[in-house]
């Protein structure tokens, strides 16, 4: 009792005595462990050196620094408790070169060190300290913080592959020469990875509210779920329904959009942007120009320009580029009908072996791709303008009909993923498949614009009168041409931190 009492009188005195007493046992022991006054070794302690090495605390160990924006994060091991209770950590980091030491006081690992320079180099330590004072600084470590390290999930030391995935043989010559990919704006790994930020944020809306994702969307297919658009006003609708982006690149001559208004990949990009609904940088909100500062202004966007580009300034161009590259690195090519086509594939053969069975699917697929694939008499000529292996459209595809009178020309995106689309057509008039297949069946419009493809002889549309088990069959087939590999891709998902 009477000690007790000494204790809460006297925390130092309280120290002192369990350092004395540990050091005893630690000595008697032979090990020495705790103290690191290095006078261990004699076998009769001297009480008082001992008491005072033991009473401030060892150094942490284990001292990781992990880069955050404009902050270094220190994990650490506490040191031993043999020198008592630990009131305080103390962070400290030094930049390399000039300028002013930063220390933070914490009560626990981790201590994040905050007001940091991106792009310097910092030294940092930690320390504890007891009621006694300050102990020995553990081993120092460098860090040099960084906007992306903090606040994207990027690795720029280790890229995901944008640039050369592994295609199979079947995206042979004929592929290749679809491919609408400028000479001036091949994929290469850091620029699409800069892509791929551009594409998820926000910060490319007029209010911080939409990014490309929101209406191209990875689980349906890079489009969305719903027949029309949100904007960045909330109340503003897009009068036509989001576009899927698999395959986007096997097209040419490369025009984009449903009715092909915009030359390429490249110049769609800006479109978004400066549209008055969809992300709000139009006229009345100064345009492009007005976003290219605000990007120049965030430094994750100075780090990934200057990696992507050599520099950090933000130009359009550079924004359609990057866009564009992460844009055309989403090729579709692990759907159930490509892994069972890639078996079957044989380029000696004058269809290269799309009209034979594809192993792997059910019956009632296989029996809609013959469909899908055969031409008149064996099946609807759906791969006619829907072109395998990757499903774009025919860039000689005229109207399908879907209006009387028609003289407009709409393209279709790839029907790879479809199945994931939740409307379909350049208005989304459609909601199921099912009613897709049923307009292909008896629905085409005449007109003007119709494809000889979808005519009967005479010139009038054409009505396939299919049963309801060959709809059926069809509408299965297109399901195998999902791919949920490209959907659930980590390369292709937001690059920001929760
Ligand atoms: C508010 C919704 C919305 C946002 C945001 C949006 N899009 Fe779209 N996107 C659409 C719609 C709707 C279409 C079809 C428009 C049309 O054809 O008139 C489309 C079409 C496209 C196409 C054409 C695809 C093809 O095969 O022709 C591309 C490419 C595209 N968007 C990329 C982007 C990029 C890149 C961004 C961000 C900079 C973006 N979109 C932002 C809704 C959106
Ligand atoms: C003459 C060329 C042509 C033929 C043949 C054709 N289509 Fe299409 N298809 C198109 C065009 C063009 C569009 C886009 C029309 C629009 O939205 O205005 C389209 C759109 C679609 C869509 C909707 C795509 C989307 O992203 O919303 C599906 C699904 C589809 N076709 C399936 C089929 C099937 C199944 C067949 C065979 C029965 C078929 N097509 C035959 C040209 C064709």
């Amino acid at each position: 009792m009477r000690a007790k009492k000494t204790i809460l009188r006297n925390a130092t005195q309280r120290s002192l005595t369990i350092g004395f007493v540990i050091a005893l046992v630690a000595c008697g022991g032979g090990s020495g462990g705790g103290s690191t006054a290095g006078n261990s070794t004699t076998q009769t302690p001297t009480v008082t050196t001992t008491i005072t090495s033991s009473t401030t605390p060892d150094a942490p160990t284990s001292l990781v620094a992990t880069a955050g924006n404009a902050s270094a994060i220190l994990t650490f091991v506490a040191p031993s408790t043999t020198t008592g209770t630990i009131s305080s950590y103390t962070a400290s980091c030094t930049p390399t070169g000039a300028g002013a030491v930063l220390t933070v006081t914490g009560s626990a690992s981790p201590i994040t060190v905050n007001g940091l320079t991106n792009g310097t180099p910092y030294t940092c330590k930690v320390n504890a300290t007891n009621v006694v004072g300050a102990g020995a600084a553990s081993v120092s470590t460098t860090v040099t913080p960084s906007a992306v390290a903090g606040l994207l999930t990027l690795n720029l030391t280790s890229l995901s592959n944008y640039a050369a995935p592994t295609l199979p043989a079947y995206y042979d010559n004929a592929v290749t020469a679809i491919d609408n990919t400028p000479a001036g704006n091949v994929v290469n790994n850091k620029t699409a990875t800069l892509g791929r930020v551009l594409f998820y944020d926000k910060n490319l809306s007029f209010n911080n509210t939409v990014s490309c994702a929101s209406c191209h969307q990875a689980a349906a297919g890079f489009s969305d779920p719903a027949r029309f658009s949100t904007g960045f006003s909330d109340s503003a609708f897009t009068t036509a329904h989001s576009m899927r982006l698999g395959n986007i690149r096997y097209y040419r001559p490369g025009s984009m959009f449903w009715d092909k208004r915009t030359a390429s990949v490249e110049l769609q990009a800006s479109q978004p942007i400066q549209n008055a609904i969809e992300m709000g940088f139009d006229a009345t909100h100064g345009g492009i120009a007005a976003l290219l500062p605000k990007l120049q202004a965030i430094g994750y966007y100075q780090e990934l320009f200057t990696f992507a580009f050599g520099d950090a300034n933000v130009t359009e161009a550079r924004i359609q580029n990057a866009l564009a590259q992460f844009e055309r690195s989403m090729v579709s090519i692990n759907s159930a009908w490509d892994t069972g086509f890639a078996s079957v594939f044989n380029p000696a053969l004058a269809d290269q072996g799309r009209s034979l069975p594809v192993p792997g699917l059910t019956a009632q697929e296989d029996r809609g791709r013959a469909l899908f694939m055969g031409g008149p008499g064996v099946g609807v000529g759906c791969a006619a303008c829907h072109v395998p292996p990757t499903f774009s459209l025919a860039a000689n595809s005229l109207s399908n009909g879907l209006d009387a009178g028609e003289t407009r020309i709409f393209k279709s995106p790839s029907l790879k993923s479809v199945g994931l689309a939740g409307a379909f057509m350049h208005d989304g008039r459609f909601s199921t498949l099912d009613q897709v297949v049923d307009f292909y069946n008896n629905g085409v419009q005449g007109g003007p614009a119709l494809d000889p493809r979808l005519t009967a002889p005479g010139g009038a549309p054409r009505v396939l009168n299919l049963s309801v088990a060959d709809k059926a069959a069809l509408v299965a087939f297109l399901r195998a041409l999902t791919d949920t590999t490209l959907a659930t891709d980590a390369k292709f998902l937001t690059p920001f931190k929760p």
